[in-house]
């Protein structure tokens, strides 16, 4: 089949594949339902300066900002000039954000960490990524030129004389699949699963990371994952967001003793850039004795005047199953992983170093985020970034010169045959990765925790199973996720944004550079 093949479902495949279809065939494919994305979750909103040049310069300096000196500025430019046709766009597909006077008046804007004005949109007061996803999935299921595949796992990159053209994949059934053609975009989303306590859905396990790195293309900045500070803590129940929207509406963050403490971490206070937030709390948390745990809260009980559950729908049902009233409870959180600033290294238009392969979005690591992604930039560089990369596929799929033929076979699975696992023993394997991230390459870090996780990487590289489901596969994509990070926060031995380390508390100048891994080696990089 001629075409393209976009992986993943969220803001960016939608949008991208939106882009692609004008001109070319699409195959989307999707590990669960189409809406089952990162996507879905995002709670507080997408950032955006909707208000002319100075809103515009604003934005940029505040993306920069919280990047901690390593955002290529180009990139953030480029989202933040490119942000605003593309809100023009979803308002015009339909895209139901709040306004004012009950729905008549303005756009509602919202102010978040780091964030200099309020600028977040938001829709269905705390469910924007589902509102934008389903504005976007109605038109894509309306565009005869998109073909989408629901349950699909991706396993591995089709590749063809040195060119990407294609994905094998499983199908619900684990049974075998190609998709052959011009080439692949990966909008594959992040690898929160990667730790223990995350933010995240189940599908976010980096296999488009992963499967980029095992054909040769470069990741970058893989060290830096941002952890969200404010999670549900609720022993035995997921981690469930608690918006950042929450403290753009004023809620406070107090210890165990009741202390509001941000202020004496930042000026910004609760507002300050997530990655000093996340710290805060982490270290209000550490008791006195090895292994003690003392609870932080989010308070919201000194807001009056607001109709907190109006404004926070979701986020008030979801606290209400666990016994909490947002506007009288002081609530439990705790900092969870949330979003990979890393990815596959691509240019301004989403192109890796290996032909025919493309990436945008969370995936993707264009350097826009730099070393701490400010809250609420995410969905847009979705919409900004996917429809760079469509735009610059057409432009290489038009320039291809032959028609490329789909592949019959699936490729030969990873792993012996012989470590083919029970999925008992694969679902302890996950979680014994996924603690041991969270222990030594979580928030804060240090020598002999990352090289203690990196020696049982090594060990558990034997114990993988062979990819023939999609448990098989994740447990695969996870361990090489795994190593990426290990092994590139090994290399910065310095703290910066996201990536804490306890031996190295200082920026070093020297590394104001990106990461760059290919083939087992880290260097350090400027963009450009
Ligand atoms: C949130 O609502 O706090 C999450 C939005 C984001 O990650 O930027």
């Amino acid at each position: 089949m001629r075409g393209w093949t976009v992986v993943g479902g969220g803001i960016t495949g939608l949008r991208a594949a939106l882009a692609l279809a004008k001109v070319a065939d699409v195959t989307l494919v999707t590990k669960e339902g189409a809406s089952e994305s990162n996507t879905h979750y995002a709670q507080g909103g997408i950032a955006v300066a909707m208000g002319g040049a100075e809103d515009v310069e604003l934005h940029g300096q505040d993306t920069i900002q919280a990047g901690d000196g390593l955002v290529f500025e180009r990139a953030a430019r480029l989202l933040v000039e490119e942000g605003p046709a593309r809100i023009e766009e979803l308002l015009a597909w339909g895209t139901n954000f709040d306004r004012e006077r009950n729905g008549e008046g303005d756009l509602m804007r919202t102010r978040e960490g780091a964030h200099s004005l309020p600028r977040i949109l938001h829709a269905n007061g705390d469910a924007t990524g589902r509102e934008i996803g389903r504005a976007l999935l109605e038109r894509v299921k309306h565009e005869p030129r998109i073909h989408l595949h629901e349950r699909v796992t991706t396993r591995e990159l089709v590749v063809s004389d040195g060119r990407v053209i294609g994905v094998h994949a499983l199908d619900a059934a684990n049974g075998p699949l190609t998709f052959a053609g011009s080439g692949v975009l990966l909008a594959s989303g992040g690898a929160g699963q990667v730790y223990s306590d995350t933010t995240n859905p189940g599908v976010a396990t980096g296999d488009g990371i992963a499967m980029a790195y095992r054909v040769g293309a470069e990741v970058s900045d893989m060290e830096f994952y941002q952890f969200h500070p404010t999670a549900l803590s609720v022993p035995g129940a997921p981690r469930f967001l608690l918006s950042e929207a929450l403290r753009g509406e004023g809620a406070w963050l107090r210890n165990h003793r009741g202390e509001r403490f941000m202020e004496r971490y930042h000026p910004l206070a609760e507002l300050a850039p997530r990655d000093i937030v996340a710290r805060a709390i982490m270290r209000e948390g550490i008791g006195e004795r090895l292994g003690e745990t003392l609870p932080v809260y989010l308070d919201m009980r000194h807001i009056t005047g607001k109709d907190l559950h109006a404004r926070f729908p979701g986020i008030s049902a979801r606290l209400s199953e666990y016994g909490f009233d947002l506007s009288k409870d002081l609530i439990p959180i705790r900092p969870a992983a949330h979003y990979l600033m890393g990815g596959v290294r691509t240019d301004l238009h989403g192109r890796t170093n290996v032909p025919g392969l493309f990436a945008a979005g969370e995936v993707a690591c264009t350097g826009v985020h730099g070393a701490n992604r400010l809250a609420s930039n995410s969905l847009l560089e979705g919409l900004v970034f996917g429809v760079r990369a469509a735009e610059a596929m057409l432009q290489d799929g038009l320039r291809a010169e032959t028609p490329i033929a789909a592949e019959k076979d699936a490729a030969a699975v990873r792993g012996s045959a012989s470590a083919e696992l029970d999925a008992n023993r694969v679902s302890a394997l996950r979680e014994r990765l996924r603690g041991l991230m969270w222990l030594h390459a979580g928030l804060l870090r240090d020598q002999a925790g990352l090289s203690t996780i990196r020696s049982e990487l090594n060990a558990m590289r034997h114990e993988l199973p062979a990819d023939t489901t999609r448990e098989n596969a994740e447990m695969c994509n996870l361990h090489t996720v795994a190593e990426l990070i290990v092994a590139s926060a090994l290399a910065r031995k310095e703290s910066r944004g996201a990536h804490a380390r306890t031996d190295f508390p200082q920026h070093n100048p020297g590394q104001a550079k990106h990461s760059r891994m290919a083939q087992g080696h880290v260097d350090f990089i400027d963009f450009t």
